[in-house]
């Protein structure tokens, strides 16, 4: 995983056509990098049944790029069309995926370089416009790759993968105000001008936000272990009547890969690691209704999405909505932990470089963050290039996260990016920060 720590910064490549073939190349080396460590054996096991077997993430990868590389954007004959349906995510639920006969682990290789050739010669040879396809297939290969890491945390066995830690945090950290002002009024959510946006992040438009305080920070450890013992898995006055019932139903005493530490502390195993847990590192593998339960015994509540936007984008000075909290330069180590660097969050209060400019911290990378809000489009939301990204997903079931993880690359993390999962999930990378709406005066 050492070479895997690079973070090449496609936004500066001199071309589009350069920077589609730096972000594939970039996501193949890091995909690669997360199967090479298991065996075969260990590939082609299901380590939970929330995740497909490790060699079905591979081939998946490989036959997305067959349909939107190959075929669409090139034109060409399919490297594997008798595989499309094998690897269609909507034809078989990850449960059933170990039984399918699919590919084994050196067949699976091959056609992800079988494909890649054929994709790299489809870019060579064609204008890319721009590169809107191959950033989606890049980008889509990455999510994989944040997928392919949840697999490897959910394993069972001793440790394959290992990263430094990241930075303590700034002498500042602890000074910091609770809570940040962000101003009521108008400001502009989503994107039409970023030219790798997915379907889900445009239109651009105006949303207007009454003021609230939002969290500087995300809620750490620490803070939630308050919650715990105060009882507050055992109350139901905090949580939503759904969350209390999955609550008991699953049992749920702490987020997930904590383990008592024999007395009243936690443990937690961390990518086959037991270790403490770090009282000032943003909490981790919660789920939406434990989320929602720890703001609401808080005296708070999780963002709206707009909030979330607008404090991250939103420049008071000028009324613009940045690309990022910091402005529109490209992720780097100073600003974010993203790209799988490190393979945990860092301490709340890290990166004075990548906050808002209202001095908000940390809303890209560490931890995915929950919103309060159900996945929707936008108004004068299209589907492109098909509906299967994300439109069959709109409705109740899924809630927004934004932000990004430490697991999330920056190819596919930006102010606009949106994730969502059930309300239920905890083995994505996925913490919370809290807000509350402000007085009428503050407007
Ligand atoms: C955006 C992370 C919810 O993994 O289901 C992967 C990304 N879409 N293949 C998912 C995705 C198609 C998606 N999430
Ligand atoms: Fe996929």
């Amino acid at each position: 995983m050492t070479e895997d720590t690079l973070i090449p910064d496609v936004t500066k490549a001199p071309s589009p056509r350069e920077r589609a073939r730096i972000a594939l190349s970039t996501a193949r080396r890091r995909t690669l990098a997360l199967a090479d460590c298991l065996s075969d054996a260990e590939l082609i096991a299901q380590h939970s049944p929330l995740m497909s077997p490790l060699v079905w993430d591979l081939a998946h990868i490989a036959n997305q790029e067959d349909i939107w590389l190959v075929r669409r954007a090139g034109s060409r004959p399919a490297v594997r069309s008798d595989l499309d349906p094998l690897y269609d995510a909507f034809r078989h639920p990850r449960a059933d995926r170990p039984a399918l006969p699919l590919l084994d682990p050196a067949g699976t290789r091959r056609y992800l370089a079988d494909v890649r050739d054929q994709a790299l010669d489809v870019l060579a040879a064609i204008p890319p416009g721009d590169g809107f396809l191959f950033g989606m297939v890049a980008q889509h290969e990455q999510q994989h790759g944040e997928t392919m890491l949840a697999t490897h945390q959910l394993r069972a066995g001793p440790p394959v993968l290992d990263a430094p830690a990241p930075p303590p945090a700034p002498a500042d950290a602890r000074g910091l105000p609770r809570e940040v002002l962000v101003p009521g009024g108008p400001f502009t959510m989503g994107t039409d001008s970023d030219p790798w946006a997915l379907d889900n992040e445009r239109p651009a438009h105006t949303v207007d936000v009454p003021a609230f305080w939002m969290d500087t920070v995300p809620v750490t450890n620490a803070a939630y272990q308050e919650f715990i013992a105060d009882g507050g898995y055992d109350d139901p006055r905090w949580w939503h009547p759904d969350g209390w019932l999955h609550r008991k139903r699953a049992e749920l005493v702490a987020p997930r890969f904590w383990l008592r530490d024999g007395g009243t502390g936690w443990l937690r195993r961390r990518f086959g690691h037991v270790e403490e847990v770090p009282p000032d590192e943003p909490v981790l593998h919660v789920c939406w209704y434990e989320a929602d339960a720890y703001a609401r015994w808080a005296g708070r509540r999780l963002p709206t999405e707009a909030e979330w936007e607008k404090a991250a984008r939103h420049d008071p000075a000028t009324g613009r909505s940045l690309r990022h909290p910091w402005g529109d330069d490209p992720p780097g180590p100073e600003h974010a932990n993203l790209g799988r660097h490190h393979l945990r969050p860092a301490p709340a209060g890290s990166f004075p470089a990548g906050a808002s400019p209202l001095g908000i911290r940390q809303l890209l990378g560490d931890v995915w963050e929950w919103t309060s809000g159900d996945f929707t489009g936008y108004p004068g939301f299209t589907a492109h290039p098909y509906r299967e990204y994300s439109e069959v997903f709109f409705g109740p079931s899924y809630k927004v996260l934004r932000g990004g993880s430490f697991a999330t690359d920056p190819v596919a993390c930006r102010g606009t990016f949106r994730n969502w999962d059930h309300p239920i999930r905890r083995q994505i990378f996925a913490g919370f920060r809290t807000c509350r709406t402000a007085a009428e005066d503050a407007r």
